[in-house]
This record gives structure tokens, C-alpha cells and sequence, in this order.
């Protein structure tokens, strides 16, 4: 990814790990599907991005600024809108080879069950978990005649870590984790292949929104990545939406071409660990200096 900005790079072709193939990107139009689709297309793919954002939608595709990249609204947990959107990809380019459901929301910040909001609960299963199965359902429908094609999944590493998402957040996440598992099963019988990404923190839009940064994505991003680097396990790099991106093309790509139904955790170790108690004895060691 390194020097990819504006208008689109090209990778040499050779090392176009997606060349001829066929995606559609939800939630393309901000953060990790931003990038995702920029990638994408660097790599060769032909990239349909999916959002309710239309003037960025619209404005990221000017960015890229390539014949491969184009736009089109759909909110993810409208049924013919979701349909739509994979007619779209059919009828432009006769075939869809990726689908990756990337969008999602965060819901508001209430970490305790006392303070949840059913209607808040709803939504986020609507558009985290509902939109997911719709985007794999469609996608399924034009897969399986072609017996080939990648679905793929933006979980959260909060489906292997508990406590660090609201409970409508953190079952959505998990919830898509287990439709993965059973698609991957389903789907298979058909060649298809389906797996979860489950990001740790990223500075995106939308969690510099949820921690309160509105309009100030910048102060947001340097507050998040100090964050992260102090409770992160693997030291010396923070997590780029571009991590997620590159992560994403290796499970679209030919290269990982056994790999199904896995839940690819991408936060250093993070999940692995819990160093409340190590952190407690190194504490009263140095007090009593032992
Ligand atoms: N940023 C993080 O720290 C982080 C960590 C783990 C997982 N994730 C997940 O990554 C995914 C991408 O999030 P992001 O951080 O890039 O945030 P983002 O807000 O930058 O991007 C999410 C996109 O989803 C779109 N979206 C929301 N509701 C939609 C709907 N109903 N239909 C279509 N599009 C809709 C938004 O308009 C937005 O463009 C989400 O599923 C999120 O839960 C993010």
C-alpha cells in the first residue's frame, strides 16, 4: 500500500493478485472499505462499492479515478436494495467473484445491559448481522451456479475478546462470526469459500464518532493510535485500516484458496492475552521492591 493515495497505483502485472475478478465492497464508501476498494483495484479487480454515504461514495470513486471502481447505494439491511446491488454487479460485468460485507456501526456507547436501548439493539443487528446475511444470501444465489467465489465478513476481534463492546456490538459481531462458520459449510458443497476479519481498533470515521472526535478526524486518530499503543501486545506498529485491507485481498486472492470458514483476528495478540494479572504482580514487586 505504501505510496497509494489519490489517484490509483498500479500494481505490476504480476503482482495483480486479483486480476479479472469481480467485488463488491459494503460499507466502501469511509475507513476499511475505503481502502479495501483502492486496494482492490490496484490488485486488478473490477470494484462495486455499496454504501448509504453517496456524496463520498461518489467522491472516493473520482479519487481512484479508474474505470474499475464505481458506486452504488444500497443500505444494507434493504432486501431489494441488497439485490440490486449484486444485479448491478451481474449485469455490468456478468459475474460476482467477492462479496465482502464490510459495513457496519457501532451503535451508541452504553457498555452496561441497565443503560441498552432496545431500538438501539435492533439496529445494530439489523445492519451488522441482518445486512450481512442478506449481502452472503445474494451473492450465494449468483455463486453457487458459477461453483467459485469468496464471501467475506468484517467481524471485530470483540467476537473473541469480551468487554470491549456494547452487548448489541458485540453479539452482532459474533453472530456474523457464526454465519460465517455455517456458510462456509453450506456454501462449500459449491466451491465457495467464506471467512471473518475481526479488526482490534482502527481509526476510522467511525470510531472517532463513537469516542466523541466528531469533525476532528485527525486529534481522533492521534488519541486512538496513542490508545492502542498503550495496550497493545505486539509493540512498535498501530493498526491501519490498510492491515485490514491487505488481510482482505489475501482471503479474496487465489492464494488462500483452501482457506474457509476461519475468523482471522487481526490485533497483534491482543485477543490471546490478559495482563491484569502480570501487570498487578509486576506492580506490587516493584512497591515492595522484590
Ligand atoms: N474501526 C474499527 O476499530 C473497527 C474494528 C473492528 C471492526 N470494525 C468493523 O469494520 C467495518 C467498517 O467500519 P469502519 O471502521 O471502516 O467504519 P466507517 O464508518 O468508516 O465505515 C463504515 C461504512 O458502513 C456504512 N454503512 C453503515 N450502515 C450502512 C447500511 N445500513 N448500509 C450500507 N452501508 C452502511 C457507513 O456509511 C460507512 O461508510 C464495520 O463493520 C465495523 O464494525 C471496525
Amino acid at each position: 500500500m505504501a505510496g497509494m493515495s489519490g489517484s490509483t497505483a498500479s500494481a505490476a502485472p504480476a503482482s495483480r493478485r486479483l486480476e479479472g475478478k469481480v467485488a463488491i465492497i459494503t460499507g466502501g464508501a469511509s475507513g476499511i472499505g475505503a481502502c479495501t476498494a483502492k486496494l482492490f483495484v490496484v490488485h486488478g479487480a473490477k470494484v462495486i462499492i455499496a454504501d448509504v454515504q453517496d456524496d463520498l461514495g461518489l467522491s472516493l470513486c473520482k479519487e481512484i479515478a479508474s474505470e474499475n471502481i464505481s458506486y452504488v447505494h444500497c443500505d444494507v439491511t434493504n432486501d431489494s436494495d441488497v439485490k440490486n446491488l449484486v444485479d448491478i454487479a451481474i449485469s455490468k460485468y456478468e459475474k460476482l467473484d467477492i462479496m465482502y460485507s464490510n459495513a457496519g456501526i457501532t451503535g451508541q456507547h452504553k457498555m452496561s445491559i441497565l443503560e441498552a436501548e432496545n431500538d438501539d439493539f435492533k439496529k445494530i443487528i439489523d445492519v451488522n448481522l441482518y445486512g450481512g446475511f442478506l449481502c452472503a444470501k445474494y451473492a450465494a444465489r449468483t455463486m453457487v451456479p458459477a461453483k467459485k467465489g469468496v464471501i467475506l465478513f468484517t467481524s471485530s476481534n470483540s467476537s473473541v475478546t469480551s468487554g470491549i463492546g456494547s452487548h448489541a456490538y458485540v453479539a452482532s459481531k459474533s453472530g456474523i462470526v457464526g454465519l460465517a462458520k455455517n456458510l462456509c459449510v453450506d456454501l462449500g458443497l459449491h466451491g465457495i469459500r467464506v471467512n471473518c476479519i475481526s479488526p482490534f481498533f482502527v481509526a476510522t470515521p467511525m470510531l472517532t464518532k463513537h469516542f466523541g472526535f466528531i469533525n476532528t478526524l485527525n486529534f481522533g486518530k492521534i488519541m486512538l493510535n496513542k490508545l492502542y499503543n498503550s495496550v497493545s501486545v505486539l509493540k512498535g506498529s498501530v493498526l491501519e485500516a490498510e492491515d485490514v485491507a491487505e488481510t482482505a485481498l489475501y482471503l479474496a486472492s487465489d492464494e488462500s484458496r483452501i482457506i474457509s470458514g476461519q475468523n482471522i483476528v487481526i490485533d497483534g495478540g491482543y485477543s490471546v492475552t490478559n495482563l491484569i494479572f502480570t501487570n498487578k504482580i509486576k506492580g506490587l514487586m516493584s512497591y515492595y521492591k522484590l
